[in-house]
């Protein structure tokens, strides 16, 4: 499975290209509007620094709009996937884009029915949000089970990208069910490496390392 982080903030992408082996990035206006820096350089910085897909999202309400502003961001660089919501303008516009060969990525998808209009608008990636609907009491990884199934049933490439992720668990179970990528943000991703066995167990390690150095008189190997 593919980890994207999902984050416009460059120290964050740095860091966690150097750790986290992330294979993409994922931004939306908030994330972008969060980093109060001037759009067009941060995306190219970001698209720079980044070996793989980074999607952008359009601004625009109306297909055409959405239309004019994905041409912008794909000519900006080869990694950008333009990202258009998941409404009739936004499959409209997903269908003109990708007859350009323009790489789509349909955001803000809530259930199954979405994500099949998803498939056949020939979106490059749907982007499930499974923690908005945990945080309404519904089961946001039982959307990504359908979705696989759906798929796979048809042989759709579309590809399942798990968003709006809350904690390792949903991490965990997007590998489980197949998904192709997850999106995380940074906290996210961090407590991906945490586990406290692991803290206990280097400490002790290295605790009877210095008393075996301490006894043998001698530091280090
Ligand atoms: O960027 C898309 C999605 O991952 C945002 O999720 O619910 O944390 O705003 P959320």
């Amino acid at each position: 499975m593919k980890l994207f982080l999902d984050s416009a903030n460059l120290t964050e992408i740095r860091e966690a290209m150097a750790w986290g082996g992330i294979d993409g990035v994922t931004t939306n206006p908030s994330l972008v509007a969060r980093e109060q820096r001037d759009f067009f350089p941060l995306l190219k910085e970001i698209c720079e620094t980044v070996h793989g897909p980074v999607s952008m999202e359009t601004t625009c309400r109306d297909a055409a709009g959405m239309v004019d502003e994905g041409r912008v961001f794909a000519k900006l660089h080869p990694n950008i996937v333009v990202k258009c919501p998941l409404t009739k303008e936004g499959l409209s516009a997903t269908r003109r884009l990708t007859g350009e060969g323009i790489r789509v990525n349909v955001t803000l998808c809530f259930s199954a029915a979405q994500a099949l209009l998803a498939a056949k608008a020939g979106a490059y990636i749907v982007s499930p949000f499974v923690g908005r609907l945990d945080d309404i009491s519904s089961d946001g990884m039982e959307l990504i089970r359908e979705i696989r199934t759906i798929y796979d049933n048809y042989h759709y490439a579309t590809q399942i990208l798990v968003a709006s992720v809350r904690h390792p668990r949903h991490v965990v179970e997007a590998a489980r069910l197949g998904a192709d990528i997850a999106t995380l943000p940074f906290g996210v991703l961090e407590a991906l490496v945490r586990h406290p066995l692991t803290e206990i167990g280097l400490e002790r390690f290295l605790k009877d390392w210095e008393q075996l150095s301490a006894t043998s008189g001698r530091k280090g190997l």
